[in-house]
Order: C-alpha cells, then sequence, then structure tokens
C-alpha cells in the first residue's frame, strides 16, 4: 500500500502577518501542519500541488519552505499559475526525482512512490497574462507516454489545473488545463495503469471519476472558492477548514479519505 498526503494552494505571502482574501496564510498553514503531524502516522511523502506562495518572490518561498519543512516526509511540490518554477527549485526542499526527458525548465519529473508505482509531476503553468488556466506541452505528453512504454508500473499523475471539466461554469471557463480533453483521451488508453491524476487550483475538494481514471481535487486551506453550479463570477470563502487528502493506493483500489480540520485563532 502507497499512502500519501495530497495538500494544495498554500498561498503563502511573504510576511507572516499578510492576510489574503481574508485569510492569513501562515498562521493556517502552520496549523495546517500541525494538524496533520499529530494524525499519529507518517505518509510515504506528501505532494503539493501548487500555489505554494501567492506572489512569486523570494520571501514568500522562504516562509513556506519554513512552515512545510517541518512535514515529516518528502514533500513534492507542482507549479501553480501563482508559482516560479525556478524558485520553487531554489527554495523548497523536495523529495528526490528525475527530471522528465525533453521538458526544458518545466517543473515536470517523476518521482518512485513505491514498487511498481511511479508518480509523475507535470507543469501546466502559462504566463499569467494568459491565466489562469493551464496548458499541458506535448513534450510532457510524450516523455509520460515514454515512462508507460518502458516501465510495467503503475502511474498517478500530479498537476496544478483541473484537467476536465467539473460541472461549476466559473471553473470550467477559467480554471482547466486548455488542452485537458486531449490529454484525457490519451490517458483513458491507459486507464489500467493510472491509479489518479491529482490536482488543486480549484480550492474545494473534488472527486470525480471519468472512462475509468479517477480525478481528485483537493481543497486550500487559506480560502475556498465558491463558485455554484451555474455563476459566472466567484467569491472567496476564508473561514474554511484546514483541507488536505489522505491517498492510499494498493494495487486495485485508490482511496481518498477528505480532512477539513477546523481552524482556531491562535
Ligand atoms: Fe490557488
Amino acid at each position: 500500500m502507497i499512502e500519501f498526503i495530497h495538500i494544495s494552494d498554500t498561498h503563502f505571502g511573504p510576511s507572516k502577518d499578510l492576510e489574503i482574501r481574508g485569510s492569513n496564510p501562515y498562521e493556517r498553514n502552520c496549523a495546517l501542519v500541525e494538524a496533520i503531524n499529530s494524525l499519529g502516522f507518517t505518509p510515504d511523502f506528501f505532494v503539493h500541488t501548487g500555489d505554494i506562495v501567492n506572489d512569486p518572490d523570494d520571501d514568500a518561498y522562504e516562509l513556506a519552505e519554513s512552515v512545510l519543512s517541518r512535514l515529516d516526509a518528502p514533500v513534492h511540490y507542482v507549479s501553480g499559475n501563482h508559482d516560479d518554477a525556478a524558485a520553487t527549485r531554489k527554495f523548497m526542499t523536495s523529495g528526490s526525482h528525475v527530471q522528465l526527458k525533453g521538458v526544458g525548465d518545466k517543473l515536470a519529473y517523476a518521482f518512485r512512490m513505491g514498487p511498481r508505482a511511479t508518480g509523475v509531476v507535470f507543469d501546466g503553468w502559462v504566463a499569467p497574462d494568459q491565466g489562469p488556466h493551464g496548458f499541458l506541452s506535448q513534450s510532457q505528453v510524450i516523455a509520460f507516454e515514454d515512462l508507460l512504454q518502458t516501465t510495467d508500473d503503475r502511474f498517478a499523475l500530479f498537476l496544478h489545473y483541473p484537467m476536465i471539466p467539473i460541472g461549476s461554469t466559473w471553473i470550467d471557463k477559467h480554471l482547466l488545463v486548455e488542452n485537458g480533453e486531449a490529454v484525457h483521451s490519451f490517458l483513458k488508453e491507459y486507464r489500467d495503469r493510472i491509479a489518479g491524476v491529482f490536482f488543486g487550483h480549484l480550492h474545494r475538494g473534488l472527486q470525480l471519476h471519468r472512462d475509468g481514471i479517477l480525478y481528485s481535487g483537493v481543497s486550500s486551506p487559506v480560502c475556498h472558492f465558491t463558485a455554484g453550479p451555474v455563476e459566472e463570477t466567484c467569491e472567496f470563502s476564508p473561514n474554511c477548514g484546514l483541507a488536505f487528502n489522505h491517498v492510499s493506493i494498493s494495487d486495485h483500489s485508490t482511496m481518498v479519505k477528505e480532512y477539513s480540520i477546523p481552524f482556531v485563532q491562535g
């Protein structure tokens, strides 16, 4: 059994007292780490599916590293629309991994999850003036296909952006992987070897099963998006729980346990 904890969208600011959308990311993320470390078990690893910081400046990454390095297992980081891949590499202590072939300086890599099981991190970042949707370059898909053809492993995939529509007008219009349907069509050919696709960005929990593939989103510990099924706009709810998911993968199943710990102001 492979056990990991999925977190996302910590949105650290450059200082401990900065508030973003009515929330203090530093205080909330400290409480999140403390809650996870108090669970009484140690996962094999953590995955942070991006938006580590709210603006990609050095002080924010240093603050993020000072808190997230307290997690008691290796952490694998994904690039979100608020992140900078080079700064993530520079400031965040990441679990051991191998860069995917031919993907340039994208934060796109593979790591060993367990026996015959590989995690693949995709980088869907696009320039801020084009986002906040994502895009998966062909080179990343080709690199993943190469792994599929050269090993018998099962895979879990990690990226920041939801790959396919989730049934919310605002989220589906603004936050998806732009070419996600095409990537989904590719993935479903290998559905038996994909334990799940894990992402953040939507600031809410989501479990979606389509064509035999599990798409699993985790919310943010800082603020939740309120966009309903048909709303064209989105508000931010700062009075949210501290969200994380505990994922267990076996040869034949993937189980996602969603947590939302009440935040008590210190
Ligand atoms: Fe975010």
